[in-house]
């Protein structure tokens, strides 16, 4: 569970985006293995900021975001994770809408 798995190449490079958001469901409190295999086979060019959700049944944690910025190199302009209970009560809708903003506000930072 700790291996990173292979994840199959993107149809588009991660050069031509603005901002790279990354989502992985909590597997054993830290990240899935494909998404640990995609990370480390796809390096995000400094330039790029990126992002990062997690989806979880309810014991997160914040060690798939601190093993992503192990990674990547450098820790996520923003974060967010949603738990089951948050989709239960409707939170998850107001984590989103968080996350967004916050992923705009480090994107026109980084513009100016
Ligand atoms: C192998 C496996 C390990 C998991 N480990 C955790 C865990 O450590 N903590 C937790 O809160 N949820 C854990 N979960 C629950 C998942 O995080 C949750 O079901 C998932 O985020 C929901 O997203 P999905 O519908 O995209 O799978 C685990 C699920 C699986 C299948």
């Amino acid at each position: 569970m700790k291996r990173p798995w292979p994840a199959k190449p993107g149809a588009h490079s991660i050069a031509d985006y603005d901002v790279v958001i990354v989502g992985t469901p909590i597997w054993s409190w830290t990240l899935n293995p494909v998404i640990r295999g995609w990370l480390r086979d796809n390096s995000i060019p400094t330039r790029i900021p990126y992002a990062a959700f997690a989806t979880a049944g309810g014991a997160a944690g914040s060690r798939a975001f601190e093993e992503m910025a192990a990674i990547v190199g450098r820790k996520a302009v923003a974060t967010m994770t949603i738990v089951d209970a948050d989709r239960k009560s409707g939170e998850d809708v107001r984590a989103i809408e968080r996350f967004v903003a916050d992923v705009r506000a480090a994107g026109s930072d980084r513009a100016q």
